[in-house]
């Protein structure tokens, strides 16, 4: 895969795939602005080589057609304060108008291109749309590596088009980041796992098997491996149907020789709301009719043990409900735990990534990656199709 930095870029059009799907509140004020942030150097290095920048990103999910609501008009704002540069926000992202203001750019100028999803050809990687995007384009540069599991146009066509095209820093930086934890770790490994469903991860957690040498599993999706062993948890979250593999998974780890940790007690509540009546418990005395909402102090303390000398850590998914304060002890405990461990950690996920906000530990993580479901997706082993279509 070739680096952003071994093009000659002076007065060629640089097409710059970023992932600047950033959150908003009511007021359409960006709420997190790591993703256009960790782009910033990228940005510096072409407009610094005086290339023509053109970037394109997507925002939500608009449904293939426009919609002001996800017009990317805040995040051209945002990137003009944080460069102290003009950046010219195109009306469309594709057509002759746009193809017009990209011909008449300066070296070091900046256009951002408005939503691509607001064309379905986006999301189907449609052949004429790729066109259109490559036409805009000398050289080709993905740095949307949250972006890089979707074989979209702006990802896979438009990359198959261009002759010149490489990897941003992000993207080279998050790769870089999970060969090392993953394909070359130093031991021990150890990978924690949270969130709701079992199902959503059951692809990470099948492939992180044959790597890893402990996991620590938590989140709602604790309770359905504890139901599969016949522990009663009451009127927890559960995954009835995945009850038959939890317990085949926990059999396989067992048979790998591979350490499973999951919790030994409870915070419970009658209902779940901020308001609700709490209290601790040991996963055998889950009470009828209350649910299991974050891990208790016992199973921290296990978790803080199985992490004590670990070298290598992977985080994702939180372990209870921790956007309400009294469920989310758990999960703090966790990232003060990994944020004090003298191991090289990685967290993914939108949720690990707040929670790990919300506890003030940013700075001692080792890597905290910008990917979602891209992250996910190389927890399950699969190769991006944006990485993959940069290595060919
Ligand atoms: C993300 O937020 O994970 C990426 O921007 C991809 O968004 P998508 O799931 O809508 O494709």
């Amino acid at each position: 895969m070739k680096s952003v930095r071994d093009f000659q870029l002076r007065g060629k059009r640089v097409l710059l795939r970023a992932d600047f799907n950033v959150p908003m509140d009511d007021r359409k004020e960006i709420t997190d602005d790591i993703r256009i942030r960790t782009v910033l150097p990228t940005i510096g290095h072409i407009v610094g080589e005086k290339g023509k920048l053109v970037i394109c990103s997507h925002m939500g999910r608009p449904g293939g057609k426009p919609d002001a609501k996800f017009s990317l008009a805040p995040v051209a704002r945002h990137l003009e304060s944080l460069l102290g540069q003009k950046v010219t926000l195109a009306p469309d992202c594709v057509g002759a108008e746009v193809e017009g203001i990209v011909e008449k750019m300066a070296e070091g100028e900046i256009v951002l291109l408005e939503n691509l999803r607001f064309h379905k050809e986006e999301t189907a990687n449609d052949p004429s749309f790729s066109d259109q995007l490559a036409r805009l384009a000398d050289v080709y540069i993905n740095d949307a590596f949250a972006a890089s599991h979707r074989a979209h146009a702006s990802v896979v066509g438009v990359a198959e088009r261009l002759a010149e095209k490489g990897a941003g820093f992000l993207l080279q930086t998050e790769m870089d980041y999970f060969h090392k934890s993953m394909d070359e770790p130093i031991r021990p490994l150890v990978v924690v796992v949270g969130g709701a469903k079992v199902s959503s991860k059951l692809g990470a957690l099948e492939n992180m098997l044959a790597k890893v040498d402990r996991m620590i599993i938590g989140g709602a999706m604790a309770n359905t491996f504890l139901k599969s062993m016949g522990v009663d948890v009451g009127a927890s979250k559960v995954e009835d149907d995945l009850l038959d593999i939890a317990k085949r998974f926990i059999d396989a780890a067992d048979a790998k020789g591979v350490k499973l940790h999951l919790p030994v007690d409870f915070v419970v509540a009658d209902r779940f709301a901020a308001d609700a009546v709490t209290k601790t418990v040991t996963f055998r005395d889950i009470p009828a009719g209350w649910m299991a909402l974050d891990i208790g102090p016992a199973s921290t303390l296990l978790f803080r043990e199985a992490l004590q000398d670990a070298k290598t850590i992977i985080w994702n998914g939180p372990m209870g409900a921790f956007e309400i304060d009294a469920f989310a002890r758990g999960t703090m405990a966790m990232c003060q735990a990994i944020a004090s461990s003298h191991a090289l950690s990685i967290v993914g996920g939108g949720d690990s990534n707040a929670a790990v906000k919300k506890s003030g530990e940013e700075r001692n993580i080792s890597y905290m990656s910008t990917g979602g479901g891209a992250f996910l997706e190389l927890m399950e082993g699969k190769s991006l199709p944006g990485v993959a279509v940069l290595e060919r």
